[in-house]
């Protein structure tokens, strides 16, 4: 159990980040953030910021000598630099599960062994492996890049045969991963931490919308019965277990038509899914982040009310922060961010609600609608 005045190390200058190191200051860590771009969210808050390249190994090894423990916001770290890393301190979650999550064919290899369902799916090296690979799961699919994908980036929907040979030559790097496309109810996701000492906790399993590939909305709790929301942590706890995870985990689902859970990807870090968890449970998934690394012990993972996240994207969104900060009950959190390119996630607020009392389908609107312009 790291004391007061230990340093964090986090590699990664993002919201994450920044989010991560608020919760640290608040449990009398000091973190040094280790990231390529001045300036960014996160060394803002910092005790420090290294300004360097991922591939730097000279500056990664001044950073590491610096810090008690390290961890991760950005988990596409070269191997060489991650390997430079663990042999000069602990680093939370580890090597072998960032290797796994930096790759969808061994994400999915992963959670198959462990008996975890996904989209059915192959591995995809040349344009014949794709006609035979659509031959099997038929279509629509999805074809994506196997690394460095997010906010629907690095992937292509197949729907008619003369998809295949154009989607092929854009997506790169080579091998790409074919999924049969799931034909959801909704997108659910479920945040596990994992201790030192082996204890697991796992935040109630919530409703992501997306606008654009973009995540919009979250819902929390996710408005299911309680059999689907039990599984879905299950599933989460399995995989954290099974990874031997130290650290915070995102999984994020599919409940299919049928009510069936199929889980699409993981992420060994804080996630913009939980930002709910930050105003909705006395220790949100920063602090538990935090716990999790330091080897602090692991509250659970508690719910006090119920709640939704809005993200607020680009400068469309931005342009209505004023409105956000004159409207009584909704929680704001910026990210420091100065120019609000499109796309770009700017802040995100939370609006809470009594346990239980979770607007249904029409309250939802009117339960984030801002004060009108003075
Ligand atoms: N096999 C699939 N079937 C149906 N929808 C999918 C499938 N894979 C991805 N999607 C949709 O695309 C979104 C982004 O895909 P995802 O694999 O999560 O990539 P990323 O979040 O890294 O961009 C998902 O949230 C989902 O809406
Ligand atoms: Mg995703």
């Amino acid at each position: 159990m790291l004391p007061p005045g230990s340093v964090i190390g986090m590699i990664g200058g993002g919201q994450l980040g920044r989010m991560s190191a608020q919760a640290a200051a608040r449990l009398g860590f000091l973190v040094h953030v280790f990231s390529p771009e001045p300036d960014g969210p996160a060394a803002q808050v910092a005790a420090r910021t290294i300004i360097a390249a991922y591939d730097d190994l000279e500056a990664l090894r001044s950073f590491a000598e610096a810090v008690d423990v390290i961890t991760f916001e950005f988990e596409n770290l070269p191997a060489a630099s991650l390997a430079l890393l663990e042999s000069l301190k602990p680093v939370r979650p580890g090597a072998k599960i960032l290797a796994i999550s930096q790759d969808r064919l061994l994400e999915k290899q992963f959670l198959n062994d462990a008996g975890v369902a996904t989209a059915p799916w192959a591995k995809v090296e040349s344009l014949a492996e794709l006609e035979a690979a659509v031959a099997e799961l038929g279509l629509p699919a999805v074809l994506k890049t196997t690394r460095l994908g997010y906010d629907g980036k690095g992937q292509a929907m197949l729907r008619a045969p003369e998809d295949l040979a154009p989607a092929f030559e854009k997506l790169a790097p080579k091998p790409l991963v074919l999924e049969g496309f799931v034909d959801f109810a909704a997108e659910i996701s479920v945040m596990v931490a994992r201790g030192v000492d082996g204890t697991i906790v796992c935040f109630d399993a919530v409703e992501n919308r997306h606008k654009h590939h973009i995540l919009d909305l979250t819902i929390a709790p996710a408005p299911f019965g309680p059999e689907i929301l039990e599984e879905a942590q299950s599933i989460a706890r399995l995989i954290a277990e099974t990874l031997a995870l130290v650290g915070l985990l995102g999984v994020e689902m599919f409940v299919t038509s049928t009510g069936a859970l199929v889980v699409n990807e993981i992420a060994p870090r804080p996630h913009n899914s939980g930002h709910w968890t930050m105003d909705a449970c006395p220790c949100g998934q920063f602090e538990m982040h935090i716990r999790a690394v330091a080897g602090l012990p692991l509250p659970p993972a508690m719910r006090h009310s119920d709640a939704v996240m809005k993200n607020l994207i680009g400068p469309e969104d931005m342009a209505l922060w004023p409105r956000v900060l004159a409207t009584p009950g909704l929680i704001p959190h910026h990210y420091g961010k100065t120019e609000a390119r499109p796309g770009r996630k700017m802040a995100h607020f939370n609006r809470l609600f009594p346990k239980g009392a979770l607007p249904g389908e029409f309250g939802i609107e009117d339960a984030l609608a801002l004060a009108e312009k003075s």
